[in-house]
């Protein structure tokens, strides 16, 4: 399987910087989701990382195929079919194209899944902020197109993404302000 780096993510930094954006996007939001859904023994953390997800749920399982982060499990989600109780996606779709999505809902095999994930109802604003590297973000509709039909929203907050998160998560300095949503979904 071919492995990826993704270097704009800093490998084992990844989501650990000190901007209030981050600090919201991967500890105080992702506290709130957790709370509002039932945790089982059995939980994996499909595109997991570096593991941040362990400071909520010690017994996750990561799997990821960028080596660079240390996951528990080096695998491409696409094509890893082991069953869980709980899949957890959180900030994953984005590195995924349309098709990619579709492939991944129906390889999931899995009781529940927990979506933890931000739209961008303004893209011009994400891309032009979104310098060095390549994601498909996506607003409110594009992405609701795209999950499994009875999939319930249980979460959704809207922020304002600062310069300071660019330039801790991308060296970029050039801003253009903007709103994001954060959604919680759960099938
Ligand atoms: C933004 S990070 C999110 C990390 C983690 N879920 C969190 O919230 O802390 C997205 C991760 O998805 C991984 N990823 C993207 N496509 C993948 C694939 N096809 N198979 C496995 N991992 C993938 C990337 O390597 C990256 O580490």
């Amino acid at each position: 399987m071919p492995m990826n780096i993704y270097k704009e993510d800093d490998g084992l930094k990844f989501g650990t910087w000190s901007d209030e954006v981050s600090k919201f996007m991967y500890f105080d939001s992702t506290k709130e989701i957790l709370n509002r859904v039932r945790l089982p023994e059995d939980i994996a953390d499909f595109g997991g990382a570096n593991g941040l997800l362990k400071h909520f749920i010690p017994n996750i399982v990561t799997i990821d195929k960028d080596e660079s982060k240390n996951p528990d499990i080096t695998a491409d989600i696409l094509s890893y079919t082991k069953y869980y109780e709980l899949v957890i996606l959180r900030y994953v779709l984005h590195y995924l194209n349309d098709y990619e999505v579709i492939q991944l809902f129906k390889t999931i095999n899995a009781k529940n899944i927990l979506i933890i994930q931000f739209e961008n109802n303004d893209l011009i604003a994400k891309y032009k902020n979104s310098v060095n590297e390549f994601k498909y973000f996506r607003t409110t509709k594009q992405l609701q197109a795209l999950l499994p039909l009875d999939i319930k929203t249980i979460y959704s907050k809207e922020y304002i993404v600062n310069k300071e998160f660019y330039i801790n998560r991308l060296g970029q300095e050039e801003y253009m302000p903007h709103n994001e949503v954060l959604k919680g979904y759960y099938l």
